[in-house]
């Protein structure tokens, strides 16, 4: 227990989502103390008991709004070492029809729990963004000095924003507050325990969950949007990770910013592989032996046609690789869809 108290405790807001659970148990596999920070707006209390299964131990866990000042006071009474931000929206769709929420709880949020780092005088904090702030990057793989466009969609400007405010706030904290921002691809998959894994409320809207379901006989078949588009087999090609990659890389950033403390400095987090959707309907295939029904559709509105990552910044300076294949992350995310049965 003592061991346990001396390890250094992060923040991980949306502790409880997708990419933030498969973050907390990967901290705490590698020695750090995640302090899960989730209200389940978006999410179940059940992956808190999944995640301490996957761990054999008990996780410190607040369920509180990141921005709520008074309902935070209790997670900086001990001292915290750095903070991972996920706790946002995500659904591109929904912020196109409802603008308002996501500048609110992105923006928002976002201002009002790096406000409370700085108060609480935080050293270090990794930001979830997205490949998202590249709109239709002009060349590809795209690196992280390629312009950002203007966003497609009310969910890309609020990274994008998102990405301006901390440069801003890193300015204003004279070193005082290290920052690592990740731009992640497609992240994809699920731990392979099967424990934790990605849990839409609803219909999903990304490609993996909609096809597991479809698979399971959940959903109708899946409507692959757009096969004219200027590809080789005329479907988009995307970057798509597996999402314990993804978490591993999190705890590198950790790692680089307590290198380089006062740093800020912005990451892709990719394969460096693009895929299109009619591939990632045959790996399904080939990892699981089992039939993806599906229909081509219409394109959708607001997709890019194509957007992988050069993920060799990550590479040379936080000496971090993705790992698992796209099979893997497929095999992982149907194992996960199994389990969690036709509710
Ligand atoms: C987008 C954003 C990403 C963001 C994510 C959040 C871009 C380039 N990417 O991912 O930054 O984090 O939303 O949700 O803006 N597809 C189908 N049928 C389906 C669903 C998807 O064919 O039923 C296709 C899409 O057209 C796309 C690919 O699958 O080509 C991946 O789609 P999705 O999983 O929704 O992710 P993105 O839109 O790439």
């Amino acid at each position: 227990m003592e061991q346990e108290m001396n390890r250094p405790r992060i923040i991980v807001t949306g502790g409880a989502g997708f990419i933030g659970s498969h973050t907390a148990v990967a901290l705490s596999e590698a020695g750090y103390r995640p302090v899960i920070i989730d209200d389940l707006r978006n999410s179940h209390e059940s992956v808190i008991s999944s995640m301490e299964d996957i761990l054999q131990s008990p996780l410190e866990w607040h369920r509180v709004d990141c921005g709520d000042k008074a309902g935070m006071s209790a997670v900086f009474s001990e001292p915290v070492a750095g903070a991972i931000h996920f706790a946002a929206d995500k659904a591109v769709g929904e912020s196109v029809a409802n603008p308002e929420k996501y500048f609110d709880n992105n923006i928002g949020g976002t201002a009002r729990f790096v406000s409370l780092l700085r108060e609480h005088n935080v050293p270090h904090l990794v930001f979830s963004s997205s490949c998202t702030v590249y709109g239709e990057a002009q060349q590809l793989p795209v690196t992280e000095s390629a312009p950002l466009l203007p966003a497609a969609s009310p969910y890309g400007f609020t990274k994008q924003a998102c990405e301006f405010l901390l440069q801003s706030t890193h300015a204003a904290a004279e070193g005082k507050l290290g920052m690592a921002i990740l731009r992640y691809f497609n992240p994809v998959g699920a731990h392979p325990s099967a424990k934790i894994g990605e849990l839409p409320l609803g219909p999903p809207s990304n490609l993996v969950p909609f096809l597991t379901q479809a698979v399971s006989g959940l959903r109708g078949p899946l409507t692959v949007f757009g096969d004219d588009y200027p590809t080789p087999d005329g479907t988009c090609i995307r970057d798509y990770l597996h999402v314990c990659d993804l978490a591993e890389a999190h705890v590198a950033a950790l790692k680089w910013l307590e290198k380089n403390p006062s740093s800020i400095d912005t990451f892709n987090l990719g394969t460096g592989k693009g895929t299109s959707v009619k591939e990632v309907v045959a790996s399904f295939q080939r990892s699981t032996g089992l039939q993806v029904p599906h229909q081509m559709g219409a394109r959708r509105p607001g997709d890019v046609a194509a957007i992988y990552a050069d993920p060799s910044k990550a590479t040379q300076q936080l000496g971090w690789t993705s790992k698992r294949t796209l099979d893997t992350c497929l095999a992982d995310a149907w194992r996960w869809q199994k389990q969690m049965g036709a509710e």
